[in-house]
């Protein structure tokens, strides 16, 4: 990566109205991540840590959730739609603070590659001035056209202001551009606004580079790149394409998957190699799992960090806080939450454990359920190594099960259990020998009664 300080500019000014959404149009997730959390990501990952955000007028919440997200970011205010020339003049302050590269990204492009970034500031790193990113998409309409000529780009034209010539160019523009930082804001205010649309565009800025001396250059991305997001359709196909990628990135990278397709990744989810997933599984944010484990399919798994050589699921549920050891298993239809399961035990069947800490080797019979909540305070649950928790008991938090202690099926536990002890929560049974046949004959009497009357 380049040495060179650089700027990016994300424009974020767009009202966002086909939507049809009371949250902001880059506010919306793809992966879990609001949409231009991924255009940040991106620019981050290429160099471009410092970010100013242009945002339309009021966009408060765009501001607080995009400053959550990233730092070294400055927000600025266009009030008036004027066009993306003037939209990128809006950040300004932030341009004059002098950067080697200035890069002008689309907030709601979120499929952009720091790849693609990288291979723009390669380009003024070698000498460019201008450095715009094309693509060749199936249908080139709507477009602005990029007119090359020996291998420099003289001019961008707007759809509107093409000539039927210039509209059967395929070579298009995907918005993005990177710029000189010494020379970027002299040829910004040289943009007019004389189009179809009277708007400042600034992809006029081309031809003003041109008419300077300057070089300025396309440079050909795949379509995906610069897929921008208007519709909640366009949302879920670029969400779609995101998964794809991801996917891909972890079967290279060591994961195997039998149905990939039916697997769906969080933005941040760290798997290492030799994991398997089976099919039907989705990631909520902030999981990590470690070599060698199975995750079984129809499984759903948040904010959880599982240990080598675990197996979890079919049909299992991990909340936020989940923290498995090594070779813990979690069976089918079992739901942990805040709790830290120890190496080797077993959570098999049917089972809620929330608020807890289960110890190494324990087993958790099928249906035990940790009682954590009174409707208004949680409370902990704690299990020591080695434990058995027989079939179907409910510990009543808080409380705590001493190492190796037993704990007799259908228990309710209120009260703490000692290390090495047995506990019998429940009644014990009575044999009453031939009561049944007297029952049966009672009933039946009983019943042929009613039927006289
Ligand atoms: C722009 C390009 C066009 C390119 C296309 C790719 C210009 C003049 N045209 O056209 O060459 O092919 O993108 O998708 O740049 N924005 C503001 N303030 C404004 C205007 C726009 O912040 O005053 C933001 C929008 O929120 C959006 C981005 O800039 O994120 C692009 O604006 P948009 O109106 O979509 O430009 P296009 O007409 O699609
Ligand atoms: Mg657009």
């Amino acid at each position: 990566m380049t040495s060179r300080t650089c700027l990016t500019v994300i424009l974020a000014a767009g009202e966002g109205t086909r939507m049809k959404s009371s949250l902001p149009k880059v506010l919306h997730e793809i992966a879990g991540l609001p949409i231009v959390g991924h255009v940040a990501k991106a620019v981050q990952g290429a160099g471009g840590s410092d970010i100013a955000l242009v945002v339309g007028r009021g966009a408060d919440k765009v501001e607080t959730s995009v400053r959550a997200l990233v730092s070294n970011i400055t927000v600025h205010e266009q009030v008036e739609r004027l066009g993306t020339g003037h939209a990128v003049l809006a950040a300004q302050s932030a341009i004059e603070a002098g950067y080697d590269d200035i890069i002008v990204v689309f907030g709601d492009t979120p499929l952009i590659e720091t790849s693609a970034l990288e291979m723009a500031r390669e380009k003024l790193a070698g000498g460019s001035d201008i450095v715009v990113m094309g693509f060749r998409p199936d249908n080139p309409h709507g477009y602005g056209r990029l007119i090359e000529q020996d291998g420099r780009l003289i001019a961008i034209r707007e759809e509107k202001d093409a000539s039927e010539a210039e509209k059967k160019i395929g070579f298009c523009n995907g918005g993005l551009m990177a710029l000189r930082g010494d020379s970027a804001l002299a040829l910004l205010h040289m943009i007019k606004n004389e189009n179809a649309k009277g708007e400042y565009y600034l992809t006029d800025v081309v031809e003003i580079a041109n008419s300077q001396g300057k070089s300025v250059v396309a440079i050909e991305i795949s379509p995906d790149n610069v897929i921008g997001i208007n519709t909640r359709l366009e949302l879920a196909e670029a969400e779609a394409i995101w998964q794809n990628r991801k996917r891909r990135e972890m079967m290279l990278a060591g994961v195997s998957m039998q149905a990939p397709e039916t697997v769906f990744f969080s933005h941040d989810t760290v798997i290492e190699a030799d994991v398997t997933l089976e099919p039907n599984i989705v990631f909520g944010p902030g999981v990590s799992i470690a070599s060698g484990t199975v995750i079984h399919a129809f499984s759903h798994i948040e904010g959880a960090s599982i240990g080598a050589n675990a197996s979890i699921g079919p049909f299992a549920r991990l909340r936020p806080g989940a923290n498995l050891a090594a070779k813990a298993k979690v069976g089918n239809f079992v739901e942990v939450k805040n709790a830290k399961i120890g190496q080797g035990a077993k959570l098999n069947h049917l089972s809620y454990i929330g608020d807890a800490t289960v110890g190494a080797d324990a087993n958790i019979g099928a249906g035990t359920i940790t009682c954590n909540y009174d409707g208004y305070n949680k409370y902990h649950t704690e299990i020591g190594t080695n434990t058995f928790v027989g079939s179907n008991s409910s510990l009543v938090a808080p409380v705590s099960i001493g190492d190796n202690a037993y704990v007799a099926s259908g228990s309710v536990i209120t009260e703490n259990v000692p290390a090495d002890a047995l506990a019998f929560g429940r009644a014990r049974q009575e044999i009453k020998e031939g009561r049944a046949v007297q029952l049966r004959a009672r009933y039946a009497a009983l019943k042929l009664s009613k039927k006289a009357e």
